[in-house]
């Protein structure tokens, strides 16, 4: 790797700056001791600047006075076409099937909604992102775990037999595929994505991907989008995509779905119309254009180099120093999810004292639990290495 162009090795200072990672401790009675530096390891959320190009792009559009309204540039829909064709190697995308969305939530529950009814079961590999569960509780909709299980080798896989009974036994129709797969860190190869379409052809369901990490792969994964594995895919499939997560843009909003069938793209509409509210901001479009760029594509390879450093310095650390904690090294995301159980076993401690004793001493870890699992912390690691360092430093001398 060539030297590094752009700031990955200094905390950035987000204190005042709206920002709940340092805001907020996510665990009820859990308090930083005096002594101890905040270091935020939850809100998956960055510890970095953005890549230059995108407040560059969005402070040359605001310098400009009037913010009236608008329709997206051409701009915007030619830099998606461009960066899924080189990053994802998506081809034949056209303008007509990308459509803004106001997050990849709000495209979950435009679609859901659009193709459910409340009470409705829907499928979900579990452990599974906290956020659609909170979509599930909003629209009333009833949750199907199918679980993965780690293999002889300690990597994810699905539970294709599972998969397809949970579908016939709880007649569902709709089914979420994550993919990167958040907590859980998988790239899924493209033998795996083909083999889940299959049994969700089998059983006529729609399917919504949700693609916000595909750009957050470790060194030597590759990203295959859902929709690319087979014709039946490309039409059966909702995907969902945002520059949010790659570039650090949750709080300007604006994500975009790719829906190759006209009818659904449709129904798809009505049902966000009906709402009101999905609309682009005029700086999201610009921080988007901004992100898709040649500075951008530099930015993120570069961002994935340190990624990929900082995962192998936190596996290697548990394995080394913290006797009965597991963990599956992730191949993209910048989430770990740890498995405590044996530990707190051994040692005698809840998992909620094991929580509160690392948010004691300042790092700020996530319950895993309501992801999956009895004894599980989630952490995020998008912060310099050298930070990294020094709170798993603080895990060894004071926690585990
Ligand atoms: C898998 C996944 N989907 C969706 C989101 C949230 O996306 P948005 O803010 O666009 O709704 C996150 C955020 O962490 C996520 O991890």
């Amino acid at each position: 790797m060539a030297e590094m162009k752009f700031d990955f090795e200094h905390a950035l200072d987000r204190v005042g700056k709206d920002a709940l990672a340092v805001e907020t401790i996510p665990f009820e009675g859990a308090e930083i001791q005096e002594g101890f530096s905040r270091i935020p390891m939850w809100v998956a959320d960055m510890n970095f600047a953005t890549a230059p190009s995108i407040p560059e792009a969005v402070i040359g559009r605001t310098s400009h006075p009037a913010y009236g309204y608008f329709v997206p540039r051409k701009e915007y829909y030619d830099c998606i076409i461009r960066w899924q064709e080189k990053r994802n190697k998506v081809t034949g995308l056209t303008e007509e099937a990308i459509g803004y969305e106001n997050g990849v939530l709000g495209c979950l529950s435009t679609a859901i909604r659009t193709y459910t009814k409340p009470g409705d079961p829907i499928l979900f590999l579990s452990p599974v992102y906290i956020g659609f569960l909170g979509t599930m509780n909003a629209t009333d909709r009833k949750v199907i775990r199918s679980e993965l299980f780690l293999d002889e080798n300690n990597v994810w896989r699905i539970d294709y037999e599972d998969l397809d009974r949970k579908i016939k036994e709880n007649h569902i129709r709709f089914c979420v595929f994550c993919s990167p797969h958040n907590p859980c860190g998988r790239v899924w190869e493209r033998w795996e994505i083909e083999k889940a379409m299959e049994i969700y052809k089998a059983n006529d369901c729609l399917v919504f991907s949700d693609e916000i990490w595909s750009d957050l792969t470790l060194d030597g994964y590759q990203h295959i989008p859902t929709q690319s594995v087979s014709e039946d895919a490309r039409h059966r499939v909702i995907a969902c995509y945002a520059p949010s997560k790659t570039f650090n843009l949750a709080g300007l909003i604006g994500s975009y779905h790719i829906i190759y069938d006209p009818e659904i793209r449709k129904q798809m509409k009505k049902t966000s119309d009906a709402t009101g509210y999905n609309h682009m901001n005029v700086l999201s479009m610009y921080a988007l254009i901004g992100g898709f760029s040649e500075t951008g594509e530099a930015w993120l390879d570069e961002l994935r180099h340190v990624f990929t450093g900082n995962v192998q310095f936190a596996c290697d650390f548990i394995e080394q120093n913290f006797k009965g904690v597991h963990v599956a090294k992730p191949q993209g995301t910048y989430m770990l999810f740890l498995d405590c159980r044996e530990w707190c076993e051994a040692n005698g401690v809840t998992i909620e004292e094991l929580i509160r004793r690392g948010i004691g001493v300042g790092v700020i870890w996530q319950d895993g639990r309501p992801f999956g699992g009895t004894h599980t912390i989630r952490m995020n690691l998008a912060l310099p290495l050298t930070v990294v360092q020094e709170a798993f430093g603080r895990l060894k001398e004071h926690v585990f």
